[in-house]
């Protein structure tokens, strides 16, 4: 690289993440981790040859044409890029990155977090410790669902579907799985594969979600497919909240249809979430914390680093997705 590239940097990142940028690039900080509408975006994407969000600002079809034409790349500190309209970045010619793989371990271990979490009924527990309700023990108090040597249904055997695959064996759950395409022999392991979702909810205790948000998958968990799962199943999602219909989870948890849920994600996150959610007992609800470590943290910068050392040395970088 010749001149070093200008670098807006839409939140406040890891300060070893910073650090290292600014070895390569001009980084345009946001050390207040304000969140920029649209237009402050745009304004301050001016002075730069690459932008580094996070999944919190949106790039729609129109804000990617508004874009500078100095802007080359949006070098994503994320896996997930639903927030990104990537058809418009292609007829743009802004290049787009992601940061796979390096999420998955922080990620299935919120899966497991939300798994035992609804079975055991931990908002419960903390709700009566936290308010000082605790009056009694008895054989009858807090009863949960036992996720030990059940069935766990992976809707989206990707990077992070087999990790959660992997820590589950250790509670002896057989693991089913539903993918366009059955995976190979090793990547499946022990998994049985079912050829269409309906198949793997009818036949599983535990759901865990890991498929991306996209067009093919909004709203795919609905009212009739919460219908084909066992009353006593449980449902967690730390992929998108836009893979649920919000209304018809809330009646399936109201109503009995399915036991419990835990979810990590949401539509209208972080302040419109389906206010059903939080009068339900039988919800384990965390705030999109799914990479949320200090290691993936900083991994996930790196990532984005090394894409953007790619990009403007004129390599094709390791992630890109547009
Ligand atoms: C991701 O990387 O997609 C996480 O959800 C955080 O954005």
């Amino acid at each position: 690289m010749n001149d070093k590239p200008v670098v807006l940097v839409t939140r406040k990142l890891p300060d070893a993440v910073e650090k290292k940028l600014a070895e390569q690039f001009i980084p345009l900080l946001n050390p207040d981790d304000r969140l920029y509408d649209t237009g402050e975006l745009l304004q301050l994407a001016e002075n730069a040859d690459a932008i580094l969000p996070c999944h919190t600002e949106k790039f729609d079809a129109d804000t990617i044409a508004n874009l500078p034409a100095r802007v080359k790349a949006i070098a994503n500190f994320s896996v997930g890029v639903d927030h990104v309209d990537l058809e418009a970045a292609r007829r743009k010619q802004v290049i787009v990155t992601n940061t796979p793989d390096v999420l998955s371990d922080a990620t299935a271990e919120i899966a497991m977090l939300l798994m035992l979490g609804a079975a055991r009924r931990a908002s419960e527990g903390e709700h009566i410790m936290r308010n000082q309700l605790w009056k009694d023990w008895s054989p009858a108090f807090m009863v949960g669902r036992q996720i030990t040597g059940k069935r766990l249904g992976i809707l989206g055997m990707g990077r992070v579907g087999q990790v959660v695959a992997a820590r589950a064996r250790g509670f002896d759950m057989t693991i089913h799985y539903h993918n366009r395409q059955p995976l190979n022999p090793d990547h499946a392991g022990d998994a049985t594969y079912h050829d269409s979702v309906e198949g793997l909810l009818a036949n599983v205790d535990v759901l865990s979600i890991h498929c991306p948000a996209s067009d093919a998958t909004r709203g795919l968990l609905n009212r009739e497919r919460l219908a084909t799962m066992h009353r006593d199943a449980i449902l967690v999602n730390t992929s998108r909240g836009g893979v649920i219909d919000d209304d018809a989870l809330v009646e399936a948890l109201q109503t009995g249809v399915i036991a419990a849920a835990g979810l990590d994600v949401f539509n209208g996150e972080p302040d419109a979430i389906h206010p059903g959610y939080r009068q339900l007992d039988n919800v384990f609800l965390l705030p999109h914390i799914g990479s949320a470590t200090r290691e993936t943290r900083d991994a996930m910068g790196f990532r984005a680093i090394d894409n953007l050392v790619a990009i403007f040395s004129g390599r094709e970088p390791g992630d890109r997705v547009a």
